[in-house]
């Protein structure tokens, strides 16, 4: 086998890896990064779009996995979107160099405060809405479409009639902002660069366009020399050492997903931020074959983030329509946060399928009143959820109330053509939890136990955020990385 000994390592590249690795790198640290999908930007493979799925439409599975009409075959190759399936939900999260920010809509959306508050009372929320959100909000170049691009656009029909019969039901609609830059798509609309957005282009990677991590975050940490990023390198276990090092088993693969190189690192710091499943499965997998001290809370406190799909098809589907044309990147959301019987917030999502489908789809966002909790089965080799209708029936209440409420006063049918019964209660795309901040670590991610461990990720937020997470996963990593560097931590 061969060794390597790394000072700092960092399994995973999404936010909370990207944000770490950076702040090491600028305060003059070496890290070594593990990333079990690919560096697409190295490889020069272009990312495939939603109607002609390729290489990177999916994680080694020999058909597409998005999250409806998949009828495309597949050979298999390890792409940037995968799904983890449980009993009663269905988790997706992304794979390569850059996680989840290669396959997400890129909706950046600061949290309420008050809901921040109460999800964090421990944290201090003034410094977070004057400094953290405001950094991450300039790192991650988040910006705004123009109204009157959204208005002329015929790619944003969608996003207008959703909009419309929004406030015809009487509910209330936000811009919501992203990190595809508007400029560009507004050049993609008049044909003077190539299409990304405006060609389908989205959870099998974005070509142009979207600043994904590797255009911002991990872009600046590689800037400064300081980091190497290994790619298709999967760690599978983790060991704690007497003199409180630790040691990794870990898998180099090749693109169809054969083990060609099996490698132990060793190394004195280990930030952990693989996402919230792929950190939560390391902690316990490693717990069950390495007797990896795990605290008691790791594992409890996981939430979907509410996420609960629905959609709506017209009762005379060629009357209206959302446009055979459409960006792939949502826009414009339904804030209903401050009622009382049913808050949720709801993205108003495109449906790409080259066809006016006259079909509406809504990714909703509920409170995760009742938490899940996550645990290894050592005779399965697989995480298991504590996980069930129960967990989302309050949110399935507020989807039938919206889509009710939406059809009363617009028309339409709740979509069957998308759904078995129209509710979408097994789609996950924003798994949070299982290593909560202050409970199964210490305010700035040290798990408990440990000296020399560190989480920085999704799973640091206790399950519900109510709205698109990335915006906190990040200012949360930021906040902890730059106390535990002034605690010298990584000295
Ligand atoms: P993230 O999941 O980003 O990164 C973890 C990385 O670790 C991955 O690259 C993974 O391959 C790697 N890894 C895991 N296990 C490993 C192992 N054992 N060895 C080596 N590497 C390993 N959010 C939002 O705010 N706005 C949005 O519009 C959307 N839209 C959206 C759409 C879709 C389709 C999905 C799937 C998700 C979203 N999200 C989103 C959610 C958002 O992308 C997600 O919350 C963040 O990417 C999570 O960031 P983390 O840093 O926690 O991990």
């Amino acid at each position: 086998k061969i060794v390597i000994d790394a000072p700092i390592l960092i399994i995973g590249s999404g936010y909370g890896g990207a944000v770490s690795a950076l702040r090491l790198c600028e305060a003059g640290k070496k890290v070594v990064m593990l990333e079990m999908g690919l560096n697409w930007e190295k490889s020069g493979i272009p990312f495939s779009n939603l109607l002609k799925p390729g290489k990177s439409a999916a994680w080694l599975k020999k058909k597409t996995i998005s999250p409806f009409m998949n009828i495309f075959s597949l050979t298999p190759f390890t792409g940037t979107l995968d799904r983890m399936d449980f009993e009663h939900i269905n988790i997706w999260v992304g794979r390569g160099v850059g996680g989840g920010s290669l396959v997400n809509g890129g909706m950046a959306v600061t949290p309420k405060e008050s809901y921040f508050k109460e999800v964090f009372p421990d944290l201090d929320a003034d410094q977070f809405y004057n400094t953290y959100f405001p950094l991450v909000h300039k790192e991650l170049k988040v910006n705004v479409i123009s109204e009157q691009f959204l208005k002329d656009c015929p790619y944003y029909k969608f996003t207008r009639v959703g909009e419309a019969e929004a406030h015809k039901a009487g509910f209330k609609t936000i811009r919501v902002p992203n990190v595809y830059d508007f400029q560009y798509m507004e050049k993609e609309y008049r044909n003077e660069v190539p299409r990304s957005a405006l060609n389908t282009e989205v959870i099998y990677g974005n070509n142009h366009g979207k600043n994904s991590l590797d255009k911002t975050y991990l872009k600046k940490a590689m800037e400064t020399g300081n980091l190497e990023i290994l790619d298709l390198h999967c760690v599978d276990n983790i060991k704690l050492n007497d003199d409180t090092t630790y040691t990794l088993e870990v898998q180099q693969t090749d693109t169809s997903g054969t083990v060609v190189s099996d490698k132990v690192f060793n190394c004195k710091k280990l930030i952990l931020a693989a996402g919230t499943m792929g950190t939560l499965k390391l902690l316990l997998k490693s717990a069950a074959v390495n007797n990896l001290p795990v605290h008691e809370q790791i594992g409890k406190s996981w939430g979907n983030n509410g996420n609960f799909m629905t959609g709506r098809n017209w009762v005379k589907p060629l009357s209206g329509g959302t446009g055979s044309k459409q960006s792939t990147i949502p826009v414009g959301g339904i804030d209903n946060w401050d009622d009382k019987e049913h808050p949720f917030f709801t993205e108003i999502a495109p449906l790409p399928m080259g066809m006016d489908v006259a079909t509406a789809l809504y990714l909703l966002i509920n409170r995760v009143d009742k938490k899940g909790s996550v645990s290894y089965d050592a005779s399965t080799k697989k995480l298991s959820l504590d996980w069930n209708g129960s967990n989302t029936a309050k949110m399935r209440e507020n989807a039938d109330y919206f889509i009710k409420k939406m059809n009363r006063a617009n028309g339409g049918t709740r979509s069957h053509f998308l759904f078995n019964n129209g509710f979408g209660a097994d789609v996950c795309y924003h798994p949070l939890g299982g290593c909560v901040l202050g409970k199964a670590t210490n305010e700035y991610g040290k798990l408990k136990d440990h000296d020399n461990l560190y989480v920085l990720d999704g799973s640091l937020i206790p399950g519900t955020i109510g709205v698109n997470p990335f915006m906190t996963i990040t200012a949360i990593a930021e906040y902890c990385i730059e106390n535990l560097i002034r605690q010298n931590e990584f000295a």
